[in-house]
């Protein structure tokens, strides 16, 4: 049985006061919450003070991006032992916003991929198609590229620790969600893809989120199909009541 996994991508939101004040709403409702992973992705700058304010609950953080390497001359960047200094346990990577705005290659996100299983950290690796895809009849084909180059050379072991989160670009942040069943199928297949590269128990094991537009009103269906295993959730990650309603439905 897989555990659910929901995390809050808040993106480029909140100050360290307004990082605190959530933090600390979202304590009050999900601090003893044992049945779902809740993980709580700040900005950089906010992730001590949130860290700070979930220490003695159940309660994860996690980045929102990771350098793939060590440290050194990488002007902006933010490395593996920064994060683990401020109690990070999950790194998003490969964000459809890093890989539109900025560029990230499935090069990148593998190196930094296997950087953050190397360190202990569990990624989140993020893939998904863009609607000319979807139209085009080539979601299939996009996300399998995605996964296969994410997690080229991940051992089968830590297919346990990492998460894949499948989110269509499409649905991110437009308030249009994928239907159940648009879903499930692309889950479906993610899964079939992992068992091709490594097995059937890793297939079984690895958690896959959705994300794109998750709400508490279309959360409960979506988290009953059977291969979704959380969600990823942006805007509806910035209201303590919405996320925690989101939570709730996935226990
Ligand atoms: P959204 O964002 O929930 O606002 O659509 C999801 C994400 O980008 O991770």
């Amino acid at each position: 049985m897989r555990k659910n996994i929901i995390a809050g991508n808040w993106k480029m939101n909140k100050t360290v006061e307004e990082a605190v004040e959530l933090a600390n709403a979202i304590k009050l409702e999900l601090a003893d919450c044992k049945d779902v992973d809740v993980v709580l992705c700040p900005p950089f700058t906010a992730l001590k003070a949130v860290s700070d304010v979930i220490s003695e609950t159940l309660i994860n953080v996690g980045s929102q991006n990771m350098s793939s390497e060590d440290e050194g001359a990488y002007t902006g960047e933010i490395s593996h032992t920064m994060l683990k200094e401020l109690f990070v346990r999950y790194v998003i990577l490969g964000h459809s916003e890093r890989r539109e705005y900025y560029k990230e290659t499935d090069f990148w996100i593998n190196k930094k991929v296997k950087k953050a299983l190397d360190k202990n950290l569990r990624p989140i690796l993020c893939v998904g198609e863009k609607l000319e895809d979807r139209e085009a009849g080539s979601t299939e084909s996009v996300v399998e590229v995605q996964v296969r180059e994410g997690l080229k050379d991940i051992p089968v072991s830590a297919y346990t620790e990492l998460v894949i989160a499948y989110e269509p670009v499409w649905a991110i942040g437009t308030g249009k969600t994928a239907t159940s069943e648009q879903a499930q199928e692309v889950h479906a297949f993610i899964r079939s893809i992992v068992k091709d590269m490594v097995g059937a128990e890793a297939a079984d094991a690895v958690r896959i989120q959705y994300g794109g537009s998750m709400k508490p009103g279309n959360a409960p269906e979506l988290l009953a199909q059977p291969d979704i295993d959380g969600g990823l959730i942006g805007g509806a990650a910035l209201d303590a009541t919405s996320f925690a309603g989101i939570v709730k439905a996935g226990m």
